[in-house]
């Protein structure tokens, strides 16, 4: 039986890497990263698309090529690319807020409306993107990165409401995850008091790992999860 195809952008590390050895043995991966060189784990049978999703000609380009050689069977979109560059706001330079809201907001935007065409065709489909426990909270020196994370879960719940306006007989979900202190690079930068801090706001006492968040997107894609739509699912441990 032909495998259903998943994009996964910023697959090369961290949560996107996890995700994509879970789904690997039940799914064709479209693996995304911002360079060829960033892929070094390879997975077999999966198709590599790359492209600086800070810049606005390459994300426009990688959305043609999704929909021009993907098109036709693409099942879901893992929205997952992201950067965050933490510093109090009145410090952060215009070149560091605009590549927080180009990676992190526009260009899942773009990806969801080339999916949605893909999907409304299709009759079918699931989008998942990434959010976060700081899009619910707000944290210091993470102003921008925030906003972009909450922008996240309200893109999700109003392209799930988008459609179901569709039309009769499509079944499309849209979908964020909320993961809270998951050890990748991205929290490697944190200082050690930093991480101590948040450690003793976490009940399950410990940090997420790469798995905790790729079980969780597993299931949602499967048809397990077909009732669950237009909401977001934290992953934090009870983070508060
Ligand atoms: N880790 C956490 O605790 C946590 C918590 C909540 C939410 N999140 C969110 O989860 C997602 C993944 O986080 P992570 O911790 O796995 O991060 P990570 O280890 O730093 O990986 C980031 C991924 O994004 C890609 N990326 C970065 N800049 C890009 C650009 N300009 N163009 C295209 N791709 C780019 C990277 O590709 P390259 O390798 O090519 O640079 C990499 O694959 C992010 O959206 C993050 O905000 C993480």
């Amino acid at each position: 039986m032909t495998k259903k195809k998943v994009l996964i952008t910023g697959a090369s590390r961290g949560l996107g890497l996890a995700i994509s050895k879970k789904l690997a043995a039940d799914y064709t991966l479209i693996l995304h990263a911002s360079r060829q060189e960033s892929f070094t784990t390879e997975i077999p049978g999966s198709y590599l698309l790359c492209a600086d999703l800070a810049d606005t000609e390459q994300l426009n380009d990688f959305c043609k090529m999704l929909k021009k050689e993907h098109g036709d069977d693409l099942y879901a979109v893992i929205n997952n690319a992201g950067v965050t560059f933490d510093k109090p706001l009145m410090y952060q330079p215009e070149r560091e807020i605009d590549a927080i809201l180009n990676i992190n907001l526009k260009a899942p935007i773009m990806i969801c409306k080339t999916a949605m065409k893909i999907f409304s065709m299709n009759k079918t489909g699931v989008i998942i993107n990434m959010s976060s426990v700081v899009g619910q909270t707000g944290n210091a020196f993470q102003a921008v990165y925030s906003a972009t994370k909450a922008g996240m879960a309200a893109l999700s719940r109003s392209l799930a409401q988008e459609a179901a306006n569709i039309g009769e007989g499509h079944n499309i979900r849209v979908l964020s995850i909320a993961p809270g202190f998951i050890e990748t690079d991205m929290t490697e930068r944190i200082p050690a008091a930093e991480k101590e801090k948040y450690l003793n706001m976490i009940p399950a006492k410990r940090f997420g790992n790469v798995d905790d968040v790729a079980e969780t997107v597993a299931f949602l894609l499967s048809d397990k999860a077909s009732y669950i739509n237009a909401t977001s699912i934290n992953i934090n441990g009870g983070l508060f």
